[in-house]
């Protein structure tokens, strides 16, 4: 029995909706459109909660990361990664830790750009976390990423059960804690951008395929019971979208110090 929130059959289920090696939306499309106009050529690179391995694919294949380090808490995430990455011949470009919740075991100044992807959700202290990656960053270093917020402090009952739903260990902030915490780490050139407009229409198209046939498919590996399990977040996700009170958002900031 596993305490995992991100277990074999949570990863296939969510690599049915988001693609092979994803654990959160957009792809290798959304990725890209985090970095922005960052040039990560031959940069190393720290990747925060890297899941299933997808992420840091494309930070290397697709962005020409030099080396990708990818940390996460769990095992099940780790491993699908590591095939992932070995499949891809990527072994000698990404390296994979499993790491525990906290400071981050890296010496100050190691990476020239900090990624993270929809999962600071998952680690409550804003502040503390802040104050670690913008340690590990190099002087005129980046901190680029996604990840999901709450539109206000206090949340209506609709809210409280879609994250109930979610069953995952969720800590959601507000834009301004996020930015309160870059900008007590010492960030500067802080940005949060709402991607709520974006993924109000694509978590739409995600319930139709799950309903549909990505969602039968999905049922021969997972169970059918599964599937409509996550049919009902979605049925629960979409409404606190439309609300606002659902805020994907894209966050950037840098160290201050020489050009980056
Ligand atoms: C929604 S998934 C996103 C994974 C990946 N970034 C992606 O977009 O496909 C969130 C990930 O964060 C990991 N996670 C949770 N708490 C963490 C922590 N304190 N440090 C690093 N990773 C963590 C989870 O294990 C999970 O793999």
């Amino acid at each position: 029995m596993s305490e995992d929130h991100y277990p074999p059959q949570m990863i296939a289920m969510l690599e049915a909706i988001w693609g092979e090696g994803f654990l959160s939306p957009g792809g290798a499309e959304e990725v890209g459109r985090v970095i922005g106009g960052h040039d990560l050529t031959g940069r190393s690179v720290l990747d925060i909660g890297c899941g299933a391995g997808g992420i840091d694919l494309a930070l290397v294949a697709r962005h020409g990361a030099g080396f990708v380090t990818g940390i996460d808490v769990e095992d099940p995430v780790l491993a699908h990664a590591r095939g992932l990455v070995a499949k891809a011949g990527l072994s000698d470009r990404i390296g994979l830790v499993k790491v525990a919740p906290g400071p981050l075991p890296f010496p100050p100044g190691m990476f020239d750009v900090v990624f993270s992807k929809d999962s600071i959700i998952h680690i409550p202290d804003k502040h503390a976390l802040m104050a670690e990656v913008f340690r590990v960053l190099r002087p005129g270093g980046w901190f680029l990423a996604s990840d999901w917020l709450i539109g206000t402090e206090t949340i209506s009952p609709q809210m409280a059960e879609y994250i109930a739903a979610e069953g995952l260990d969720f800590g959601m902030a507000t834009p301004a804690r996020y930015h309160q915490a870059m900008q007590a780490a010492g960030f500067e050139a802080i940005e949060t951008r709402s991607r709520n407009a974006w993924y109000r229409e694509q978590a739409r198209v995600e319930l139709a395929r799950l309903e549909g046939e990505a969602g039968r498919a999905a049922a021969a590996v997972v169970g059918a019971g599964f599937v409509q399990k996550n049919i009902g977040i979605w049925q629960r996700m979409i409404p606190v979208l439309d609300s606002g009170e659902h805020c994907p958002t894209h966050l950037a900031a840098r160290k201050p110090g020489a050009a980056g």
